[in-house]
Protein backbone atom coordinates (compact mmCIF):
# COMPACT_ATOMS: atom_id res chain seq x y z
CA UNK A 1 0.00 0.00 0.00
CA UNK A 2 1.37 3.67 -0.96
CA UNK A 3 1.36 4.78 2.42
CA UNK A 4 4.03 2.34 3.41
CA UNK A 5 1.85 1.04 7.17
CA UNK A 6 1.38 -2.11 8.47
CA UNK A 7 4.78 -3.65 7.77
CA UNK A 8 3.67 -6.29 10.27
CA UNK A 9 -0.16 -7.14 10.64
CA UNK A 10 -1.47 -4.42 12.79
CA UNK A 11 -2.15 -5.30 16.43
CA UNK A 12 -4.58 -3.13 19.03
CA UNK A 13 -7.35 -3.55 20.75
CA UNK A 14 -10.89 -2.91 19.47
CA UNK A 15 -14.63 -2.11 21.29
CA UNK A 16 -16.80 -4.12 19.36
CA UNK A 17 -16.53 -7.94 20.24
CA UNK A 18 -17.34 -6.98 24.10
CA UNK A 19 -19.24 -3.83 23.97
CA UNK A 20 -21.03 -3.34 20.64
CA UNK A 21 -22.25 -0.16 20.65
CA UNK A 22 -21.82 0.47 24.21
CA UNK A 23 -18.50 2.93 24.14
CA UNK A 24 -18.10 5.52 25.73
CA UNK A 25 -15.04 8.12 26.72
CA UNK A 26 -14.53 5.97 29.98
CA UNK A 27 -14.61 2.67 28.67
CA UNK A 28 -11.82 3.44 25.90
CA UNK A 29 -9.47 5.32 28.53
CA UNK A 30 -9.67 2.63 31.01
CA UNK A 31 -9.07 0.24 28.02
CA UNK A 32 -6.13 2.70 27.09
CA UNK A 33 -4.67 2.37 30.53
CA UNK A 34 -4.79 -1.67 30.74
CA UNK A 35 -2.87 -1.67 27.53
CA UNK A 36 -0.38 0.71 29.01
CA UNK A 37 0.34 -1.08 31.91
CA UNK A 38 -0.44 -4.86 31.39
CA UNK A 39 2.30 -5.85 29.43
CA UNK A 40 0.13 -5.93 26.01
CA UNK A 41 1.47 -2.51 25.09
CA UNK A 42 5.29 -4.10 25.08
CA UNK A 43 4.02 -7.02 23.45
CA UNK A 44 3.09 -4.95 20.22
CA UNK A 45 -0.54 -4.19 20.85
CA UNK A 46 -0.67 -0.33 20.39
CA UNK A 47 -4.10 0.24 18.41
CA UNK A 48 -7.00 1.50 20.41
CA UNK A 49 -9.86 1.42 18.04
CA UNK A 50 -13.57 2.72 18.94
CA UNK A 51 -15.47 1.23 16.46
CA UNK A 52 -19.40 1.59 15.50
CA UNK A 53 -21.91 4.19 17.42
CA UNK A 54 -19.25 6.55 18.56
CA UNK A 55 -21.30 9.28 16.54
CA UNK A 56 -23.61 12.05 17.08
CA UNK A 57 -24.91 14.40 14.23
CA UNK A 58 -23.18 16.28 11.27
CA UNK A 59 -22.63 19.81 12.16
CA UNK A 60 -24.45 23.05 10.23
CA UNK A 61 -21.41 22.63 7.68
CA UNK A 62 -21.38 18.50 7.18
CA UNK A 63 -18.66 17.87 10.13
CA UNK A 64 -19.19 14.47 12.07
CA UNK A 65 -19.16 15.04 15.74
CA UNK A 66 -19.04 13.11 18.60
CA UNK A 67 -21.95 11.47 20.49
CA UNK A 68 -21.48 14.25 23.36
CA UNK A 69 -23.52 12.44 26.00
CA UNK A 70 -20.90 9.54 25.61
CA UNK A 71 -17.80 11.37 24.46
CA UNK A 72 -18.52 14.66 26.60
CA UNK A 73 -14.44 15.35 26.31
CA UNK A 74 -14.81 15.09 22.61
CA UNK A 75 -12.30 12.52 20.32
CA UNK A 76 -9.54 15.07 20.28
CA UNK A 77 -9.26 15.31 24.08
CA UNK A 78 -9.19 11.19 23.50
CA UNK A 79 -7.25 11.10 21.17
CA UNK A 80 -4.31 12.47 23.27
CA UNK A 81 -4.79 11.17 25.87
CA UNK A 82 -4.46 7.60 23.98
CA UNK A 83 -1.37 9.39 22.49
CA UNK A 84 0.25 10.46 25.62
CA UNK A 85 0.22 6.42 26.74
CA UNK A 86 2.55 5.91 23.89
CA UNK A 87 -0.58 4.28 21.92
CA UNK A 88 -2.43 4.85 18.36
CA UNK A 89 -5.94 5.88 17.97
CA UNK A 90 -8.17 3.95 15.78
CA UNK A 91 -11.82 4.82 14.38
CA UNK A 92 -14.48 3.27 12.59
CA UNK A 93 -16.89 4.95 9.98
CA UNK A 94 -19.26 3.22 6.95
CA UNK A 95 -18.66 3.39 2.69
CA UNK A 96 -22.46 3.78 3.15
CA UNK A 97 -25.26 6.57 4.33
CA UNK A 98 -25.42 4.84 7.84
CA UNK A 99 -23.22 2.71 10.06
CA UNK A 100 -24.08 -0.81 10.72
CA UNK A 101 -25.58 0.62 14.13
CA UNK A 102 -27.73 3.49 12.81
CA UNK A 103 -24.89 6.41 12.94
CA UNK A 104 -24.09 8.89 10.24
CA UNK A 105 -22.05 6.71 7.22
CA UNK A 106 -19.57 8.90 4.78
CA UNK A 107 -20.96 8.44 1.33
CA UNK A 108 -21.21 11.42 -0.01
CA UNK A 109 -18.34 13.14 3.29
CA UNK A 110 -15.15 11.39 2.21
CA UNK A 111 -12.53 14.21 2.20
CA UNK A 112 -14.43 15.82 4.41
CA UNK A 113 -13.97 12.77 6.92
CA UNK A 114 -10.95 12.39 6.67
CA UNK A 115 -10.14 15.93 7.57
CA UNK A 116 -11.52 15.79 10.62
CA UNK A 117 -10.47 12.48 11.46
CA UNK A 118 -6.51 13.91 10.16
CA UNK A 119 -7.48 16.85 12.84
CA UNK A 120 -8.46 15.06 15.84
CA UNK A 121 -5.19 12.85 15.34
CA UNK A 122 -6.69 9.38 14.32
CA UNK A 123 -3.72 6.30 13.05
CA UNK A 124 -6.11 3.77 11.74
CA UNK A 125 -9.77 4.03 10.32
CA UNK A 126 -12.00 0.66 10.26
CA UNK A 127 -14.26 1.30 7.14
CA UNK A 128 -17.47 -1.27 7.13
CA UNK A 129 -19.90 -1.73 4.23
CA UNK A 130 -23.75 -1.47 5.88
CA UNK A 131 -26.15 0.91 3.89
CA UNK A 132 -24.47 0.40 0.82
CA UNK A 133 -27.06 0.07 -1.68
CA UNK A 134 -25.22 -0.57 -5.12
CA UNK A 135 -22.29 0.98 -4.71
CA UNK A 136 -19.42 -0.77 -5.86
CA UNK A 137 -16.91 -1.71 -3.08
CA UNK A 138 -13.25 -1.16 -5.02
CA UNK A 139 -14.78 2.25 -6.27
CA UNK A 140 -15.92 3.19 -2.49
CA UNK A 141 -12.58 1.78 -0.88
CA UNK A 142 -10.56 3.41 -3.32
CA UNK A 143 -12.21 7.15 -2.73
CA UNK A 144 -11.37 6.98 1.14
CA UNK A 145 -7.88 5.43 0.61
CA UNK A 146 -7.35 9.05 -1.58
CA UNK A 147 -9.22 11.10 0.85
CA UNK A 148 -7.33 9.58 4.32
CA UNK A 149 -4.12 9.96 1.89
CA UNK A 150 -5.09 13.88 1.08
CA UNK A 151 -5.52 14.27 4.76
CA UNK A 152 -1.60 14.33 5.22
CA UNK A 153 -1.50 12.03 8.19
CA UNK A 154 -0.66 8.46 8.14
CA UNK A 155 -3.71 6.96 8.67
CA UNK A 156 -3.97 2.82 8.24
CA UNK A 157 -6.77 1.88 6.24
CA UNK A 158 -9.15 -1.27 7.68
CA UNK A 159 -11.56 -2.41 4.95
CA UNK A 160 -14.31 -4.55 6.10
CA UNK A 161 -16.78 -5.18 3.19
CA UNK A 162 -16.41 -9.20 4.54
CA UNK A 163 -14.97 -11.01 1.55
CA UNK A 164 -18.04 -9.97 -0.77
CA UNK A 165 -16.72 -8.75 -3.61
CA UNK A 166 -13.19 -10.77 -3.22
CA UNK A 167 -11.00 -7.76 -2.13
CA UNK A 168 -8.21 -9.76 -1.90
CA UNK A 169 -7.94 -9.31 -5.66
CA UNK A 170 -7.62 -5.49 -5.65
CA UNK A 171 -7.66 -4.06 -1.86
CA UNK A 172 -4.11 -4.52 -1.41
CA UNK A 173 -3.19 -1.12 -3.03
CA UNK A 174 -6.17 0.38 -1.36
CA UNK A 175 -5.66 -0.32 1.74
CA UNK A 176 -3.49 -2.23 5.04
CA UNK A 177 -6.02 -5.08 5.48
CA UNK A 178 -9.54 -6.24 4.69
CA UNK A 179 -11.75 -8.63 6.28
CA UNK A 180 -12.34 -11.63 4.45
CA UNK A 181 -15.42 -13.10 6.12
CA UNK A 182 -18.89 -11.95 7.66
CA UNK A 183 -18.56 -11.23 11.35
CA UNK A 184 -16.66 -13.73 14.00
CA UNK A 185 -18.61 -15.03 17.32
CA UNK A 186 -17.09 -16.02 20.35
CA UNK A 187 -17.90 -20.02 19.71
CA UNK A 188 -16.05 -22.73 18.62
CA UNK A 189 -16.90 -23.51 14.81
CA UNK A 190 -20.49 -23.59 12.66
CA UNK A 191 -22.49 -20.60 11.14
CA UNK A 192 -24.86 -18.17 12.98
CA UNK A 193 -26.84 -15.98 10.64
CA UNK A 194 -24.14 -13.66 9.73
CA UNK A 195 -21.66 -14.61 12.57
CA UNK A 196 -19.08 -17.44 12.24
CA UNK A 197 -17.42 -19.77 14.80
CA UNK A 198 -13.32 -19.33 14.95
CA UNK A 199 -12.61 -23.11 13.01
CA UNK A 200 -14.92 -21.99 10.08
CA UNK A 201 -13.65 -18.28 9.93
CA UNK A 202 -10.16 -20.03 9.53
CA UNK A 203 -11.05 -22.43 6.90
CA UNK A 204 -12.40 -19.47 4.89
CA UNK A 205 -9.30 -17.25 5.52
CA UNK A 206 -7.04 -20.50 4.88
CA UNK A 207 -6.96 -20.58 0.90
CA UNK A 208 -6.63 -16.80 1.05
CA UNK A 209 -2.85 -17.01 2.00
CA UNK A 210 -1.18 -16.07 -1.23
CA UNK A 211 -2.52 -12.56 -1.16
CA UNK A 212 -1.30 -11.48 2.37
CA UNK A 213 1.92 -9.74 2.54
CA UNK A 214 3.24 -6.63 4.27
CA UNK A 215 1.60 -3.94 3.88
CA UNK A 216 -1.52 -5.69 2.65
CA UNK A 217 -3.43 -8.43 5.30
CA UNK A 218 -6.26 -11.05 5.07
CA UNK A 219 -8.28 -10.04 8.37
CA UNK A 220 -10.41 -12.64 9.32
CA UNK A 221 -11.89 -10.39 12.31
CA UNK A 222 -10.92 -9.44 15.48
CA UNK A 223 -10.09 -12.06 18.78
CA UNK A 224 -12.72 -13.44 20.77
CA UNK A 225 -10.36 -14.86 23.03
CA UNK A 226 -11.39 -14.00 26.92
CA UNK A 227 -14.78 -13.14 26.04
CA UNK A 228 -16.16 -16.60 27.82
CA UNK A 229 -17.73 -18.65 25.18
CA UNK A 230 -15.27 -20.75 24.64
CA UNK A 231 -12.68 -23.20 26.50
CA UNK A 232 -8.90 -21.44 27.11
CA UNK A 233 -7.82 -25.16 25.35
CA UNK A 234 -9.91 -23.22 21.89
CA UNK A 235 -9.05 -19.78 22.49
CA UNK A 236 -4.75 -20.87 22.07
CA UNK A 237 -5.99 -22.64 19.41
CA UNK A 238 -7.59 -19.44 18.01
CA UNK A 239 -4.65 -17.32 18.97
CA UNK A 240 -2.37 -19.95 17.48
CA UNK A 241 -4.81 -20.21 14.15
CA UNK A 242 -4.62 -16.56 13.75
CA UNK A 243 -0.48 -15.77 14.30
CA UNK A 244 0.00 -18.87 11.59
CA UNK A 245 -2.17 -16.88 9.34
CA UNK A 246 -0.22 -13.63 9.85
CA UNK A 247 -3.71 -11.95 11.09
CA UNK A 248 -3.98 -8.51 12.44
CA UNK A 249 -3.95 -9.43 16.26
CA UNK A 250 -6.78 -7.15 17.71
CA UNK A 251 -8.07 -8.41 20.76
CA UNK A 252 -11.48 -7.66 21.50
CA UNK A 253 -12.37 -8.95 25.09
CA UNK A 254 -12.31 -6.79 28.35
CA UNK A 255 -8.87 -6.23 28.92
CA UNK A 256 -9.33 -4.48 32.31
CA UNK A 257 -11.25 -7.40 33.75
CA UNK A 258 -9.39 -10.25 31.72
CA UNK A 259 -8.06 -13.48 34.06
CA UNK A 260 -4.83 -14.80 34.31
CA UNK A 261 -5.36 -17.21 31.53
CA UNK A 262 -6.52 -14.99 28.99
CA UNK A 263 -3.70 -12.38 29.92
CA UNK A 264 -0.96 -15.59 28.80
CA UNK A 265 -3.14 -15.97 25.46
CA UNK A 266 -2.87 -12.59 24.90
CA UNK A 267 0.66 -11.97 25.79
CA UNK A 268 2.64 -15.25 24.19
CA UNK A 269 5.34 -13.61 22.86
CA UNK A 270 6.54 -16.38 20.77
CA UNK A 271 3.59 -16.62 19.08
CA UNK A 272 3.36 -13.32 18.54
CA UNK A 273 6.73 -13.40 17.35
CA UNK A 274 5.09 -16.27 14.55
CA UNK A 275 2.44 -13.52 13.46
CA UNK A 276 4.65 -10.58 13.36
CA UNK A 277 7.73 -12.38 11.49
CA UNK A 278 9.36 -10.13 8.72
CA UNK A 279 8.62 -12.11 6.19
CA UNK A 280 4.76 -11.69 6.22
CA UNK A 281 4.20 -15.02 4.49
CA UNK A 282 0.78 -15.91 5.68
CA UNK A 283 1.30 -20.13 6.98
CA UNK A 284 -1.47 -22.21 5.75
CA UNK A 285 -2.72 -26.03 5.65
CA UNK A 286 -0.45 -28.66 4.34
CA UNK A 287 -2.04 -31.74 4.97
CA UNK A 288 -5.38 -32.65 6.56
CA UNK A 289 -6.83 -36.42 7.31
CA UNK A 290 -10.50 -35.89 8.86
CA UNK A 291 -10.38 -34.02 12.13
CA UNK A 292 -6.24 -33.90 12.33
CA UNK A 293 -4.62 -30.96 10.46
CA UNK A 294 -1.11 -29.74 9.79
CA UNK A 295 -0.26 -25.90 9.27
CA UNK A 296 2.77 -24.27 8.58
CA UNK A 297 4.37 -20.75 8.16
CA UNK A 298 8.16 -19.93 6.53
CA UNK A 299 9.79 -17.85 8.79
CA UNK A 300 12.70 -15.03 8.56
CA UNK A 301 15.23 -17.40 10.10
CA UNK A 302 14.98 -20.01 7.80
CA UNK A 303 12.94 -21.92 10.33
CA UNK A 304 8.73 -22.91 10.48
CA UNK A 305 6.46 -22.22 12.51
CA UNK A 306 4.21 -25.60 12.55
CA UNK A 307 1.02 -26.11 14.23
CA UNK A 308 -0.75 -29.48 14.49
CA UNK A 309 -4.39 -29.11 15.21
CA UNK A 310 -7.09 -31.43 15.81
CA UNK A 311 -10.99 -30.35 15.26
CA UNK A 312 -12.38 -33.28 16.81
CA UNK A 313 -13.48 -33.98 20.65
CA UNK A 314 -11.09 -36.84 21.12
CA UNK A 315 -7.34 -36.56 21.91
CA UNK A 316 -5.31 -37.24 18.38
CA UNK A 317 -2.04 -37.93 17.33
CA UNK A 318 -0.65 -35.58 14.61
CA UNK A 319 3.13 -36.36 12.76
CA UNK A 320 4.31 -34.06 10.71
CA UNK A 321 7.30 -35.01 8.28
CA UNK A 322 9.61 -32.37 7.04
CA UNK A 323 8.78 -32.69 3.24
CA UNK A 324 5.14 -31.66 3.99
CA UNK A 325 6.92 -28.17 5.03
CA UNK A 326 9.43 -28.20 2.15
CA UNK A 327 12.21 -29.07 4.44
CA UNK A 328 14.89 -32.21 3.31
CA UNK A 329 14.13 -35.26 5.41
CA UNK A 330 17.82 -35.42 6.34
CA UNK A 331 18.09 -32.00 8.24
CA UNK A 332 18.18 -31.61 11.74
CA UNK A 333 15.68 -28.82 13.66
CA UNK A 334 16.05 -27.80 16.92
CA UNK A 335 12.07 -27.67 18.24
CA UNK A 336 10.54 -25.33 20.35
CA UNK A 337 7.15 -25.56 21.87
CA UNK A 338 5.88 -22.23 21.94
CA UNK A 339 3.13 -22.96 24.50
CA UNK A 340 4.84 -25.09 26.96
CA UNK A 341 7.37 -22.19 26.42
CA UNK A 342 10.33 -25.06 26.13
CA UNK A 343 13.03 -26.46 23.73
CA UNK A 344 11.98 -30.20 22.90
CA UNK A 345 15.62 -30.44 21.59
CA UNK A 346 16.61 -31.26 17.76
CA UNK A 347 14.61 -33.96 15.93
CA UNK A 348 15.01 -35.27 12.27
CA UNK A 349 12.77 -36.05 9.91
CA UNK A 350 9.79 -35.27 11.08
CA UNK A 351 7.69 -34.34 14.75
CA UNK A 352 4.62 -36.06 16.70
CA UNK A 353 2.64 -35.07 19.19
CA UNK A 354 -0.63 -35.68 20.66
CA UNK A 355 -2.66 -33.27 20.50
CA UNK A 356 -6.46 -32.60 22.68
CA UNK A 357 -9.35 -31.97 21.61
CA UNK A 358 -10.37 -28.92 19.87
CA UNK A 359 -6.52 -28.03 20.56
CA UNK A 360 -3.25 -27.25 19.24
CA UNK A 361 1.00 -28.24 19.19
CA UNK A 362 2.50 -24.56 18.10
CA UNK A 363 6.16 -25.29 18.04
CA UNK A 364 8.84 -23.20 15.79
CA UNK A 365 11.60 -24.84 13.76
CA UNK A 366 14.84 -23.89 13.62
CA UNK A 367 17.68 -25.05 12.09
C1 LIG B 1 -20.03 -5.16 11.07
C2 LIG B 1 -18.55 -5.44 11.24
O1 LIG B 1 -18.22 -6.62 10.53
C3 LIG B 1 -18.24 -5.59 12.72
O2 LIG B 1 -16.87 -5.91 12.90
C4 LIG B 1 -18.59 -4.32 13.45
O3 LIG B 1 -17.77 -3.27 13.00
C5 LIG B 1 -20.06 -3.98 13.23
N1 LIG B 1 -20.40 -3.97 11.82
C6 LIG B 1 -20.41 -2.63 13.81
O4 LIG B 1 -21.71 -2.28 13.58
Amino acid sequence: TANGLAQQPPMGWNSWNKFACKVDETTIRAAADAIATNGMKGAGYNYVVIDDCWHGARDANGFITADKTRFPSGMKALSDYIHAKGLKFGIYSDAGTKTCGGRPGSQGHEYQDALQYARWGVDYLKYDWCSTGVRNAEEAYALMSDALRASGRDILFSMCEWGNSRPWLWASKIGNMWRTTGDITDKWTGRYGYSWGVASIADMNEPLWPYAGPGHWNDPDMLEVGNGGMTDTEYRSHFSLWAIMAAPLIAGNDIVGMTNATRAILLNTDVIAVDQDRLGIQGHRVWKDGDREIWSKPLSDGGRALLLFNRGDTPAAIAADWTMLGLPRQVRMEVRDLWAHKSLGKRSGRFEASVAPHGVVMVRLKQ
